[in-house]
């Protein structure tokens, strides 16, 4: 869209925003100084994005409820960070936003910059599996960190935003038992609501940046994930017959994870997230096998260690 056009949608959403009921095309177009047609493209590209408009002929345009889409727009005004979300890349598919802002982060992109779309077609998992999420159940995005640390230090970011994750949910949802099952994934329940999935470009002792990706199923309902995954998954929805906005979600988890990780970045390891790590860690104390490198090692999970190690 061209800039002008961008802002005929930007007026014509502020100016629906206000209003408590329909606005007719010619009080827009009066009120705007712009023409009928431009006011109906702008509304159509809205309508688009996900905000629920009726347009009536004779009463005009009524915005019944914003997107649940997790627009720049929507999203940044709920931000309370300083570096995280600042610049936005959204778009309504990807094939991964961690492979995205892996090429933007080679491309200097910014500290804090956030990738996030609606559907990715080749979404990542870790050990180089899928992450499969119906388009708009589940929010997915990726952040862009540029810490001042050794690599080996990296590791423990899985575990710091998992902490983040769950202080944003327990915020939102306290009635959400979410754990967080080493080294990365989500659970409610002993089911999976969401993982992460952190990857860094690095030398031998620096880092040039890492790329946080989060996964979390939002909507989806029990029979969209597929079959094989279908007792082991597990939605906000289906655990609570309801779900906050997307956008609000994000916020909350985006505000959640610069302050946590500036915790962590304060110390010299997990020492100021390990009480919450392990009281919601449902592995402790239970019989684990666990993949590394080809070898499964099998055990009794007594502990996480203050650098991240189980
Ligand atoms: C896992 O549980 O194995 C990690 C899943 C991480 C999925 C997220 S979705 C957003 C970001 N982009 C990706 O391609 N993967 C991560």
């Amino acid at each position: 869209m061209a800039t002008t056009a961008r802002d005929t949608v930007e007026h014509v959403l502020q100016r629906l925003r206000i209003a408590d009921g329909p606005v007719s095309g010619e009080c827009l177009s009066r009120e705007l100084s712009i023409s009928r047609m431009a006011i109906s493209k702008a509304v159509s590209h809205l309508r688009e994005q996900g905000y629920d408009i009726v347009s009536t002929p004779r009463k005009g345009h009524w915005l019944k409820a914003l997107t649940d889409r997790p627009l720049a727009r929507e999203v940044q005004p709920l931000l309370k960070t300083e570096s995280l979300g600042r610049v936005w890349i959204h778009e309504p598919s990807m094939e991964s936003t961690n492979a995205v802002a892996m090429t933007m982060a080679r491309e200097n992109a910014p500290h804090g910059l956030v990738v996030v779309t609606d559907a990715q077609t080749r979404g990542r998992g870790r050990m180089g599996r899928q992450w499969l999420s119906p388009p708009g159940r589940g929010l997915t995005f990726s952040v862009v960190l540029r810490p001042n640390l050794p690599p080996e230090r990296i590791p423990q970011l899985s575990l710091v935003a998992g902490v983040a994750i769950k202080r944003a949910l327990t915020s939102l949802l306290p009635e959400l038992a979410v754990g967080l099952k080493w080294p990365n994934d989500i659970w409610v329940g002993q089911k999976k609501l969401g993982g992460i999935l952190c990857e860094m470009d690095a030398e031998i002792d620096r880092v040039h940046h890492v790329v946080v990706g989060v996964g979390i199923n939002v909507t989806t309902r029990k029979e969209e994930f597929p079959e094989i995954l279908r007792d082991q998954a597990t939605s906000i929805r289906e655990e609570l017959g309801r779900s906050p906005g997307r956008p609000l979600l994000l916020a909350t988890l985006l505000n959640a994870l610069e302050d946590t990780v500036t915790q962590w970045l304060a110390s010299e390891d997990l020492t100021p997230l390990l009480d919450e790590i392990r009281h919601n860690s449902p592995l402790l104390g239970r019989r684990i096998s666990v993949d590394q490198l080809g070898k499964t090692l099998r055990g009794v999970a007594e502990n996480v260690a203050p650098d991240g190690r189980l």
